[in-house]
């Protein structure tokens, strides 16, 4: 664009003298085609006002229908959901099924109380058990049966604003795009900041000097938005420099929960217990094994605020959880259930997928039970399961699809323990 020529705006058939490129932001030489700075201004304003009417449709949208998402999803209903994929960790599925009814009863009492100065607390949620346990998996479920927005950031990714690395509002970020970049929705959903653990404080008592100081900057920069705060950033791919434009997400609706494995909190617990007075007897009938795990299971129930804090997550962080949630140790015989039981259990899914290929599929109960067996030696609780099925499916997948004889394979035991093939029985002549 040469200085001070007069260009006519192709929207309002103005002609406008150009200074610079800001008063004719839009010019094709070759074609002719300009959208002058009033022009482009005008149209800037009409999609703005056109995006909050329809994000205030969605809230309107969205509040209109809470009532019904309480009415339907009470307590006992959302626990009976959480069966029918989870096995065992009853007290922990109890737990999440009040707090999540809770946290939509919350925002109904808002919405009726609306400037009212009584509000009711956030039940944000701190979630504690063994790795393959079912922390992950109970909560993905959750989401799913309440049809809202749901996403997982692993705390240990997060860091303190200024590290290298990415900043605590990441977590809110990849919920917005859980929700399909739709503001409203992610206002209502799920974060589960996942590996929590790994952001507790080093204390003194386990940890040299030289642990990093940034963890009490990521639990820092945590507070305000696990209590209700406009969380603002930018889009995926943007660098972050001031004039990047930001998206605002308030927080005060979203409920977070936090989890991790906590290894090791059982002996912080111990201790207090100890400490206490509180006699924690254990019958010396059991093997040291059983021991054990009895043990975890029975002190990771007693779990205290002040253990957290002992353990390195910041008090005031602890008063913003303010529900516990604990979950046990997988044994052989939950594991052995896990495989078979729930919706969508491993052996129901390669009954499924081999069905396609006009192929039954039939593990043995001394299959199932080495299968369960082999994933305790493992030690990452249900996480291991597949793993070990699939190991022994791999050939039968490979093979199977070659023919269309309808077919049987049977798992045995000796398929798990000494990796031998599946026997393979034919149902009919080809
Ligand atoms: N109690 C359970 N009932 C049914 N399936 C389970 C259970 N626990 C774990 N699983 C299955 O095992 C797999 C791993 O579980 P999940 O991801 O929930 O573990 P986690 O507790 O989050 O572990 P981590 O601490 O390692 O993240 C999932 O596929 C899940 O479906
Ligand atoms: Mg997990």
């Amino acid at each position: 664009m040469q200085n001070s020529t007069t260009i006519r705006c192709t929207m309002c058939g103005r002609r406008i003298k150009v200074q610079s490129q800001l008063d004719m932001p839009i010019f094709d030489p070759n074609t002719g085609f300009a959208v002058c700075k009033s022009c482009v201004k005008e149209i800037n304003r009409y999609i703005e006002e056109d995006e909050q009417n329809t994000s205030a449709k969605t809230k309107r949208d969205f509040n209109a229908n809470l009532g019904n998402l309480l009415a339907k999803n009470k307590p006992h209903v959302i626990k009976e959901y959480l069966d029918e994929f989870i096995i065992k960790q009853e007290r922990a599925k109890k737990i999440l099924s009040v707090a999540a009814y809770n946290h939509y009863k919350r925002m109904k009492y808002d919405m009726d109380h609306e400037g009212g100065e009584e509000e009711i607390d956030k039940s944000n949620v701190i979630i504690i058990g063994p790795t393959g346990s079912g922390k992950t998996a109970m909560i993905s479920h959750l989401s799913k049966l309440l049809d809202i927005p749901f996403a997982v950031t692993d705390s240990s990714s997060l860091t303190e604003a200024g590290f290298v690395g990415s900043d605590v509002e990441i977590a809110v970020r990849n919920l917005y795009y859980a929700a399909g970049q739709n503001v409203e929705k992610a206002e209502h959903g799920i974060i589960y900041l996942d590996e929590f653990d790994k952001i507790a404080r080093k204390s003194g008592e386990n940890n040299s000097i030289t642990a990093d100081p940034g963890h009490e900057g990521v639990q820092q920069g945590l507070l305000k938005m696990l209590e209700g705060s406009v969380v603002e950033f930018t889009a995926r791919g943007q660098r972050k420099h001031p004039e990047a434009p930001t998206i605002k997400v308030d927080t005060k609706n979203i409920l977070f929960i936090c989890g991790g494995a906590f290894v090791g909190i059982e002996k912080v617990i111990a201790q207090r217990l100890k400490k206490d007075n509180i006699n924690i007897g254990f019958g010396a009938e059991v093997s040291a094994k059983e021991d054990d795990e009895k043990k975890f299971d029975e002190l990771i129930h007693q779990v205290r605020p002040e253990d957290l804090m002992k353990y390195g997550i910041l008090p005031e962080v602890i008063g913003r959880l303010p529900v516990i949630c604990t979950l046990e140790t997988l044994d052989e015989n939950s594991l052995r259930k896990i495989l078979t039981e729930p919706k969508n259990a491993p052996v129901k899914q390669y009954q499924k997928l081999l069905a396609m290929d006009n192929v039954e599929l039939e593990f043995e109960e001394n299959a199932l039970l080495a299968v369960a067996k082999k994933a305790i030696e493992r030690k990452t609780g249900a996480r291991s399961l597949k793993g070990i099925i699939e190991d022994v499916m791999l050939d039968v997948m490979f093979e199977l699809p070659k023919s269309d004889v309808k077919r049987k394979v049977i798992v045995t035991e000796d398929c798990i323990e000494k990796n031998s093939p599946p026997e393979v029985v034919q149902l009919e002549k080809n």
